[in-house]
């Protein structure tokens, strides 16, 4: 077994190109203000860098409607200064991750608008048409109040395209070997171009049957040949997917044998971990974290907690899901599609710092990658005047210059947040570095730490019961090193009983403990406390017998 897989111990960073930072003063962050912004990152220590949709788009959809996948968006920069980025980013060490959004195109695309007007171009079983309205055209919206339909009639073609996200989106026929072949191509270019691979949009809609017949029918064989192209044209590229699917579909997803995704975002963790947060129950999430514990070795969960789109609670019992909405997200303004909460984390945890860094540390320390939010490291919060996903998407809070130092332009691309708690006058990355008890400083040493723990990425866990709902206590082990963490999800001083055997080193602070005589610690945690554990002294040594 290689025991050095990149993406089993990284620290991945999301951003938007367009709402970082502008270096040209046209309002719309671009490739040259990420160049400028690489030391900023990577003096945070994240290792590697997820990039939401930057090629050419009518941007309906956030760039999540693509019109032509070899270039980069004028308003981004152009192929010059995207490569020149990853460029820096590979100086710095930093690994990059594009979005991959095969599942449709825009309808913008060459590709629809030739298959609209020629029943006989190559390109019309690109998509999926039906010269009838489908029975089931009003089922399976993914954006239900704003999305009316999965089935659309074009006039210019004269018959219905399927669509499972917006009518601007079309599905691609991705059952279609020549499609299959475009995406490959849509691969190896990026691929050459530098990135380490991709996170691929809405996994399961790519790999299901589509259209009017086959619909639920998954070609699990697609995630094998996709990676089989990755790893050949490039060992070490991985595919991080987009997949909310029930526990029991996650080995055919990963590939019993570990032959297909390396990687998927734990839906099934993320919406009980908020349970977890909103109800201070951590038992559902204890649960989860056991429901998803059969994976290949080398396949690895991304943990996370808020995303550019808004918290899916689809996946809770609906008794759970009021219980989260209630604490977390009660206006209805706050709700999207009858489903999630829309908000960033730190308004949703009232700013309170305690509950941020509890959050946050139980993040990490889950079993897998974790995966942190722009912004997320100051604070930031969110803007509800702005329509769906959008409020949680304004651009990121540099300093108190005019528009947060984010561009010179008088109107950027989306309203910078500018007063209340959350504002940029009070939250920005220019006052908290020069405050040591900052956030943003507080996330830099989370960062460290969490590389100093490779147990947490690679290796076996236990939760450990501490007879108290409200703490979460896992204990991890890897090559002989073994590693205790604790969660207190109360607001409530408390004192746990831990049975483990050997001295606990307390990473963070100096607030170590020594087992009684019956093998148990009595550790006393203040509200929303954590700490994380070493088992026996500092010294550790990975027991390195194989690679
Ligand atoms: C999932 C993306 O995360 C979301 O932002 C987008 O709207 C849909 N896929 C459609 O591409
Ligand atoms: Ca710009």
């Amino acid at each position: 077994m290689i025991k050095d897989l990149w993406y089993k111990n990284a620290v991945v960073y999301c951003l938007h190109v367009g709402t970082f930072m502008d270096s040209n003063g046209d309002g719309i962050g671009d490739f040259e203000g990420l160049m400028r912004r690489l030391d900023y990152l990577a003096g945070l220590g994240v290792t590697t860098l997820w990039l939401m949709p930057f090629q050419k788009s009518p941007r309906k959809d956030d760039g999540y409607d693509i019109s032509d996948y070899y270039a980069v968006d004028e308003c981004f920069g152009h192929l010059g200064d995207f490569v020149d980025f990853t460029h820096q980013a590979k100086q710095r060490g930093i690994r990059l991750l594009i979005d991959l959004v095969v599942n449709h195109t825009s309808d913008q695309h060459k590709w629809f608008q030739e298959a609209r007007s020629d029943p006989k171009s190559r390109y019309r079983d690109f998509y999926l048409w039906s010269d009838k309205k489908p029975k089931d055209a009003e089922k399976g919206m993914v954006f239900p109040g704003v999305q009316k339909s999965t089935w659309t009639r074009d006039k210019v073609a004269g018959a219905y395209y399927f669509h499972r996200f917006y009518d601007f989106q079309p599905d691609l026929n991705t059952q279609n070997p020549a499609v299959q072949d475009e995406i490959r191509k849509i691969m190896g270019f990026w691929l050459e171009l530098g990135v380490d691979g991709f996170r691929m949009d809405a996994m399961p809609f790519v790999i299901q049957g589509k259209g009017i017949e086959e619909q639920h029918v998954e070609h699990y064989t697609m995630l094998r040949e996709f990676r089989e192209f990755l790893q050949w044209r490039r060992g070490d590229a991985i595919i991080l997917a987009e997949a909310n699917v029930m526990p029991k579909l996650n080995l055919s997803y990963f590939g019993e044998d570990g032959d297909r995704l390396e990687m998927m975002f734990n839906f099934w963790v993320n919406q009980r971990t908020f349970y977890a947060l909103a109800t201070g129950d951590a038992r559902p999430l204890a649960r989860a974290l056991d429901q998803t514990r059969d994976r290949p070795e080398t396949a690895q969960w991304a943990h996370f907690l808020r995303n550019h789109d808004e918290l899916d609670l689809g996946r809770l019992t609906d008794d759970q899901r009021e219980k989260v909405f209630e604490a977390l997200g009660p206006d209805k303004d706050m709700q999207l599609y009858d489903r999630g909460i829309r908000r960033r984390l730190a308004p949703m945890l009232k700013g309170d710092r305690r509950r941020l860094e509890c959050a946050y540390s139980l993040m990490f320390t889950l079993p897998g990658t974790p995966v942190l939010r722009y912004g997320d490291e100051l604070g930031m919060g969110d803007d509800l005047s702005l329509p769906e996903r959008n409020c949680a998407r304004t651009p990121m809070q540099w300093s108190t210059e005019p528009h947060a130092g984010f561009t010179r332009a008088d109107k950027p691309v989306l309203p910078v947040i500018d007063d209340g708690p959350y504002g940029f006058r009070q939250v920005n990355a220019a006052d908290q570095r020069r405050d040591p008890s900052s956030m943003l400083n507080w996330t830099e040493r989370l960062i460290r730490m969490r590389k100093e723990v490779p147990e947490l990425g690679w290796g076996e866990f236990e939760v450990i019961d501490v007879k108290n709902p409200g703490v979460l206590v896992m204990h991890y082990e890897w090559r002989n090193n073994s590693v205790v963490t604790v969660h207190n999800l109360l607001d409530e001083n408390l004192e746990i009983t831990l049975p483990f055997p050997q001295k606990l080193t307390s990473l963070f602070d100096t607030a170590h403990s020594e087992p009684d005589k019956r093998h148990r610690h009595h550790i006393i945690l203040e509200p929303y406390g954590y700490r994380w554990y070493r088992a026996g002294g500092l010294g550790y040594i990975l027991d390195r017998r194989s690679y």
